[in-house]
């Protein structure tokens, strides 16, 4: 296991950023596009957690169809969470006192009784129990909260109302029980959700953390790293003009594609600058072959799944269309290329800044007259090129 605190890509400095808004009582919403390495940083909030008195618990909520199944994956979560586990659950169990009849239940999981019943109020006792923990403090990191309000608002009006009620929920707990801290994370935009289901002021709480991709040397040294741990097919060596060439060629440098080209880098290292080139380039092809569709096919899926209807069939044309050029296109250029009579330029501006917020393109010059669209990250554009995903018929 590699021992990220040690490494400069091992997000040491936003976690130590994060656990100081914990410290000064401060939620955090840290929003990121797809792959951009959201759930890394909360797996190392995790592990940092014990040496700083804390017990940190993530959950990953993008599944869940309702704050039942939310309020397991907590408890899931708790059981665990590798700071604080047995002996943490143990100290639940006591607090949370005669709910859970020990006899009654020896093969179900600890909290079966706790969802069976009222889970929200149960929700409520198990804050309250990690709110008064003296020993340690708790944090809560709820991976993809957005994807679970949004599976709630497609079940439709009750659905949103259902989004609403755990969200104002949430916020009671928050401020009933100060000293357990919450970290949101989110793929897709949450306020467009909290906008639709009035519950924005829920979100003003929340500190915003920016996330950011690596910085060219951490890139660096995290493509060198992976191929002495052996985790590339090819090489055990990469060498600094391989390693210059493939962050250049990765452009936007999350992990997840720095690793992907990475592992299609093959032939003698080289370490002459132009040859270091020509081998980068030859596994870019590789990367774009039909065989690697999971590694770019996350972005279609995410817009097959969370943009309705037409904004979906806007979407999928404008992308295509951006995907032809290198430099990008501006408003208007753009809606001339998607040549559909029914969008507005106001409307596809409107989807632009939704595809900017969600990574899959980067508007400059906002305030201009015509901004211009780009693809944020190069080989994603040039899979678009080659592939051209289509919305659903
Ligand atoms: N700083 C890093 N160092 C090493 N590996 C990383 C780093 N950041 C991310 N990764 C790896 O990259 C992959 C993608 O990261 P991660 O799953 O955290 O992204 P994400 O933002 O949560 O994406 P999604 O929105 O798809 O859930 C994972 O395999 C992760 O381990
Ligand atoms: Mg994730």
């Amino acid at each position: 296991m590699t021992d990220y605190a040690t490494k400069s890509y091992g997000r040491v400095e936003e976690v130590a950023a994060i656990y100081r808004h914990f410290t000064a009582n401060r939620d955090v919403s840290m929003a990121g596009p797809r792959r951009l390495g959201k759930t890394f940083v909360l797996d190392r909030l995790a592990e940092a957690a014990g040496g700083l008195g804390w017990v940190a618990v993530k959950v990953e909520v993008g599944g869940c169809g309702d704050s039942r199944a939310f309020f397991r994956s907590l408890c899931n979560g708790i059981e665990g969470s590798r700071s604080g586990g047995r002996r943490a659950i143990a100290w639940i169990q006591q607090r949370l006192g005669q709910i859970i009849d020990p006899r009654s239940d020896s093969s179900g999981q600890w909290y079966q009784p706790l969802i069976s019943l009222d889970h929200e109020s149960y929700f409520e006792r198990l804050i309250k129990a990690l709110n008064d923990d003296h020993e340690r403090r708790w944090a809560l990191l709820i991976d993809e909260l957005p994807i679970f309000l949004k599976a709630l608002h497609d079940q439709g009006p009750e659905g949103v109302v259902a989004a609403r009620n755990f969200m104002n929920l949430s916020s009671r707990l928050r401020a009933a029980y100060p000293r357990v801290r919450w970290m949101i994370t989110g793929s897709i935009g949450l306020e467009p959700l909290a906008r639709a289901g009035d519950y924005m002021g829920v979100l003003a709480k929340f500190e915003t953390f920016d996330l950011q991709p690596l910085s060219k040397t951490q890139a660096k040294e995290f493509v060198k790293d992976i191929a002495q741990e052996g985790r590339l097919l090819y090489r055990q060596t990469i060498t600094d003009a391989e390693a210059e060439a493939l962050v250049a060629a990765v452009g936007w440098r999350a992990a997840y594609y720095l690793e992907a080209l990475a592992k299609k880098l093959s032939g003698e290292p080289c370490d002459d600058p132009n040859g270091a080139k020509k081998l980068v380039d030859e596994a870019v092809q590789q990367l774009l072959s039909p065989a690697e569709a999971t590694t770019f096919g996350v972005w279609e899926e995410h817009l097959r799944k969370h943009y309705r209807d037409n904004q979906g069939a806007i979407a999928f044309a404008a992308l295509t269309a951006l995907s032809k050029t290198g430099d990008g296109l501006s408003i208007d250029a753009l809606l001339a290329a998607i040549g559909r009579n029914d969008v507005t330029r106001a409307e596809l501006r409107a989807l632009l800044t939704r595809l900017h917020v969600e990574g899959f393109i980067t508007m400059s010059d906002w305030d201009g007259d015509d901004p211009t669209a780009a693809f944020l990250n190069p080989l994603l554009r040039l899979w678009w090129k080659r592939f051209q995903p289509q919305a659903a018929a």
